[in-house]
């Protein structure tokens, strides 16, 4: 299916978020990073600021800052509504409010908005997708993947999370998918057998807590790695 801006949903999460759901630490961030489907995150921007290495790839780059914020003006308000009637959703303990979601939300939105022409132009980002990509076997050290495999395990099959993540691998020495559930807060229905997949092809998974949760019971990462 081709990519059109009027069927996406621009939402973008900070740095801060990234760091905690991922559990990057100081020695994770001075690492090759491939960001992938990073969408209106501030992750790049951020890094990139502090001096680090992260390409990041998302058929959303294939379209205008002036595009995105515009797409990201029209949808805000219905994300928030939505996010409202489900409220009961998601922990409001480290986000206290819809308010106060929107604002984090809208000021990750504006980092990456500041920093998007400058890193299209470095190459920064991306418009690629999975599950095919355009990189060299082990480019990146690590490569980071938030709120799309497995969060849309509806829309997204099981052939396509298999091939995604051995793409993942093969681009990168390791790498980390958040969350583990699938909208409406319910566990990944392709997460067991993915696993069970990638093990029969070699890889180690470690399914780590993280210090993060916003989606209920969302507070696990995936990280896999060859076994030497
Ligand atoms: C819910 S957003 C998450 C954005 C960001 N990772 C974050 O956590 O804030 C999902 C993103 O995945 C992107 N996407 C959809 N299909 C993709 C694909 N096949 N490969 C890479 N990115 C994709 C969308 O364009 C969108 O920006």
């Amino acid at each position: 299916m081709s990519f059109t801006l009027d069927t996406i949903v621009p939402w973008g999460r900070s740095f801060d978020e990234y760091v905690a759901m991922f559990a990057l630490t100081n020695n994770d961030l001075q690492k090759h990073i491939l960001g992938c489907g990073d969408g209106p995150a501030a992750f790049n921007a951020t890094l990139t600021a502090q001096g680090g290495r992260v390409t990041s790839i998302d058929p959303l780059y294939q379209c205008s800052a002036h595009d995105i914020r515009q797409r990201i003006n029209e949808t805000y308000d219905t994300v928030l509504a939505q996010t409202r009637n489900n409220q009961h959703e998601f922990v409001w303990k480290s986000i206290h409010s819809v308010e106060e979601l929107g604002q984090i939300r809208l000021a990750a939105m504006n980092d990456f908005l500041a920093d998007y022409e400058r890193g299209k132009q470095q190459a920064r980002y991306l418009a690629h997708e999975l599950p095919q990509l355009p990189f060299a076997n082990q480019q990146f050290d690590l490569a980071i993947c938030s709120h799309l495999l497995f969060l849309y395990s509806e829309q997204l099959s099981l052939a396509f999370h298999f091939e995604a993540i051995l793409e993942l691998c093969r681009v990168a020495n390791e790498v980390r998918i958040f969350p583990l559930l699938e909208l409406g807060a319910k566990p990944s229905r392709h997460l067991q057998t993915v696993a069970d997949m990638l093990e029969k092809q070699g890889y180690n998974i470690i399914v780590r807590k993280v210090n993060y949760e916003f989606q209920r019971g969302g507070n696990q990462m995936m990280q896999i790695e060859k076994i030497a």
